[in-house]
């Protein structure tokens, strides 16, 4: 650790900083906090990005809500955070006029309400509650007028987008992005799939036109990680057929588990990546080869010759251009997220001729959210807890994630929980 780093985890003297698995009396909040923190000096690998910091404790405005953070969900986009890269986010949020020099990320969280803005209604200390993470500026124009307000130029994702997110003793929220805790889980599982859920809920059933409906063939990627594990339970519910993709057979009975009919084995192919280009005959001969051997599988999983109608991307560049090829005509592959690149290729003719839809999607808005916590509420989602990590190990669990070794569901740290038991009613 360099001495910079030394100076900043030492405990300010005289401040009322509570110990991390301990909670103050309800409704006081101390003036200072414990939380994991990022600094633009440390980024890059994630076990070094963050460091345990007492920081001020954040104040609220009117419209915002200060929680006490039991536990926290862990998330890939703080392993981008971390990293600095694509988005340096210390440097996006000064730019706009925040002061902090620090990011203190953590897009889901279960904990108490501690302190409520003086405008919010509806919300009171002591309640037990889930963030979900869509925030935007309620005085945006676009909001204004009723629109989407995830589409919205002010749009955010709480605690990776935005600071003080749930790797802090508390966290600040916006009030509409607060949701009744499921009570028969633990706050580690409370805090779990959030993020996760409302995306791939978003996803589904969001995008007029290809929401999923019953009998249709789902193509879900990473199908034992966060996102994988709520679409395929999400499709179930909906009458669905999540076929899942995964890399190897562990992976797959984890899949099938959260309601994946069969899962295809990714390594028995090699067709990824970008296509030859139009003119490379003999390669593009081969490239298809491969693409129609993947098609087949879903049949097989399937038992009949039924293309996707919905495919459920996020790793991007790898493998945009087959769940483009296997998605069947009037279909929609759904993308959130480009985890093995960016620079994806698609073949416009089938494209336009087939008449295929590739949508953006990000986040939550807020029905969305309230209807998937509903699910996790009424028990018909499960949080999918892969497993539950210490406060002081939340960069080395970011740190795990981005090499691709956390792939069974989702990971939650505790913060105020003292156990990963605690917290069901
Ligand atoms: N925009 C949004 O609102 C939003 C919300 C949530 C998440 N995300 C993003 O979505 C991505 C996935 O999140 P997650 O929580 O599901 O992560 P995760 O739990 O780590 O799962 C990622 C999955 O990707 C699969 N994968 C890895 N390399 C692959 C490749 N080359 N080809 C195909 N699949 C590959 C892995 O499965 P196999 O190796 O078994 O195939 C793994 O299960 C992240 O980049 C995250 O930041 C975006």
């Amino acid at each position: 650790m360099s001495e910079t780093d030394q100076r900043r985890s030492v405990v300010t003297a005289g401040t009322d900083v509570v110990p991390v698995g301990e909670l103050p009396p309800l409704g006081r909040v101390p003036s200072h906090m414990h939380a994991q923190v990022v600094r633009q000096d440390r980024y890059g690998d994630p076990a070094e990005a963050f460091r345990p910091e007492v920081v001020p404790t954040p104040e609220i405005g009117p419209h915002e809500v200060l929680i006490a953070v039991m536990a926290a969900g862990i998330n890939y986009n703080n392993v981008w955070a971390a990293r600095g890269y694509p988005v340096d986010q210390v440097a996006v949020r000064q730019k706009r006029g925040e002061p902090e020099d620090f990011h203190i990320g953590g897009s889901d969280a279960s904990g108490i309400v501690y302190a409520v803005g003086s405008d919010v209604t509806g919300i009171e200390v002591g309640q037990h509650v889930i963030t979900h993470p869509g925030w935007w500026d309620a005085q945006d124009p676009w909001v204004r007028e009723g629109r989407d307000p995830m589409i919205a130029n002010s749009a955010r994702i709480y605690g990776y987008d935005t600071n003080y997110g749930s790797f802090g003793q508390f966290t600040r929220v916006q009030a509409h992005q607060v949701l009744p805790k499921a009570e028969h889980l633990t706050w580690a599982e409370a805090a779990a799939p959030t993020l996760v859920g409302t995306t791939a809920y978003r996803m589904l059933h969001g995008w007029a036109g290809n929401t999923v409906e019953k009998d249709d063939v789902v193509l879900i990627w990473g199908g034992s990680g966060g996102l994988g594990t709520q679409a395929s339970q999400l499709a179930r519910l909906a009458g669905a057929v999540p076929v899942a993709v995964v890399s190897d057979a562990e992976r797959g009975a984890y899949a099938e588990k959260y309601g994946a009919a069969g899962w295809i084995d990714r390594r028995r192919f090699s067709h990824w990546g970008i296509p030859p280009l139009v003119d490379d005959k003999a390669g593009q001969r081969e490239w298809t080869a491969g693409a129609r051997a993947f098609g087949k599988r879903v049949w097989e999983i399937v038992g009949s010759r039924r293309d996707p109608a919905l495919v459920f991307e996020h790793p991007g560049a790898a493998t945009i251009p087959t769940s483009i090829f296997v998605c069947r005509p009037g279909g929609m592959v759904v993308i959130c997220a480009g985890t093995t690149g960016y620079d994806a290729m698609v073949d416009l003719r089938y494209h336009w001729t087939r008449q295929k839809r590739l949508q953006g999607s990000h986040g939550t808005n807020d029905a969305q959210a309230i209807a998937y916590n509903d699910l996790v509420r009424s028990g018909k989602i499960d949080p999918v807890l892969g497993r539950t990590v210490a406060f002081g190990e939340i960069g080395a669990a970011h740190a795990t994630m981005g090499r691709g070794e956390d792939v069974f569901g989702n990971v939650s740290a505790l913060v105020g929980a003292a156990s990963p038991d605690a917290g069901r009613a």
